[in-house]
């Protein structure tokens, strides 16, 4: 095995799983956010990275780039202006002419949507999380669908939305429509070779996940019950597993959700 095989790496000599597959990933705030994660992951199995942000995190986003093993652009993208979707396919299809796969990693709910207010919410601030954070997984699907003309992948992040939460609230309404809109899309884009996935991560400690009030109860919660344990401040995993489904390892998997939680979710109370 060697330089001959594509798919292999040279320097280690071990199998890479991304090799030549071009990715657009969403999501990277800071070098702390899951996306960034899988970004630098990917890179490490073989795939060229770009970025996307908006508005005024974008240096932020910027800042982050540069800290990937191989500095990369970003692009701009608020998710919820069709004008940005377009000029995105635009952008992808000028740089690179097509693309092989696409981190969905954005949500977003107003500070009144969350924490505990889920009776109080009023509905303008459940609707935009649920734009944001579920909606736009079909809205960004949409507008890579014509640069993956041979087949694709596109991951999007999830918190298991089959059960209630505390705090997690109205984001976690849009979480439970993301999961429907993933099946939905896994539908319609199937016979164009393209899969829709999401993985169920546990509480990791991104800023997003520290901005919601109360987010360490959640985080309590994981360290006593998970079977096999969970740390925060450790997204390895979650991008392990994004960048499985992001490669064609996982082409016989559509309409999946791959819960990355230390087994939280099998079980019902701690063991001990
Ligand atoms: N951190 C956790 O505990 C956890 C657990 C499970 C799932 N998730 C999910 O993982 C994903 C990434 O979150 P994270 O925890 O890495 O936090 P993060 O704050 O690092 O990432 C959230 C991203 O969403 C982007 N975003 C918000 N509104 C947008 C818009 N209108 N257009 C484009 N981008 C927009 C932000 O710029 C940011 O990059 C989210 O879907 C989140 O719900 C997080």
């Amino acid at each position: 095995m060697g330089a001959e095989h594509p798919g292999w790496g040279t320097a280690a000599r071990s199998p890479v799983i991304l090799a030549g597959k071009r990715l657009l990933i969403t999501g990277v705030i800071t070098k702390d956010s899951i996306a960034f994660h899988v970004a630098e992951r990917a890179q490490r199995e073989g795939a060229s990275v770009l970025l996307t942000s908006f508005g005024r995190v974008r240096r932020l986003t910027e800042r982050a780039a540069q800290r990937l093993g191989e500095p990369v652009e970003v692009l701009e993208l608020d998710v919820n202006k069709p004008e940005d979707l377009a000029a995105l396919t635009e952008t992808l299809s000028d740089r690179w002419g097509s693309l092989d796969g696409a981190l969905h990693a954005i949500a977003f709910a107003p500070q009144d949507a969350l924490g505990g207010n889920f009776m109080a919410t009023p509905a303008s601030s459940a609707v935009e999380a649920f734009q944001t954070s579920a909606f736009s997984l079909k809205a960004l699907a949409a507008s890579l669908e014509p640069l993956m003309s041979g087949g694709g992948s596109i991951v999007g992040m999830d918190f298991d939305a089959a059960v209630a939460w505390p705090i997690y609230d109205w984001m976690g309404v849009a979480k439970a429509a993301l999961e429907s809109v993933s099946r939905y899309l896994a539908r319609d884009l199937g016979p164009k070779g393209i899969r829709v996935n999401l993985v169920s991560a546990g509480p990791l400690g991104t800023l997003a996940a520290r901005g919601i009030p109360g987010f360490e109860r959640l985080a309590d919660l994981w360290r006593t019950q998970a079977p096999l344990g969970w740390d925060i401040d450790d997204p390895g995993p979650v991008a392990n597993a994004v960048c499985f489904l992001l490669s064609d390892l996982a082409r016989g998997i559509t309409g999946e959700i791959v819960h990355v939680d230390g087994g939280f979710h099998a079980v019902g109370a701690p063991a001990n």
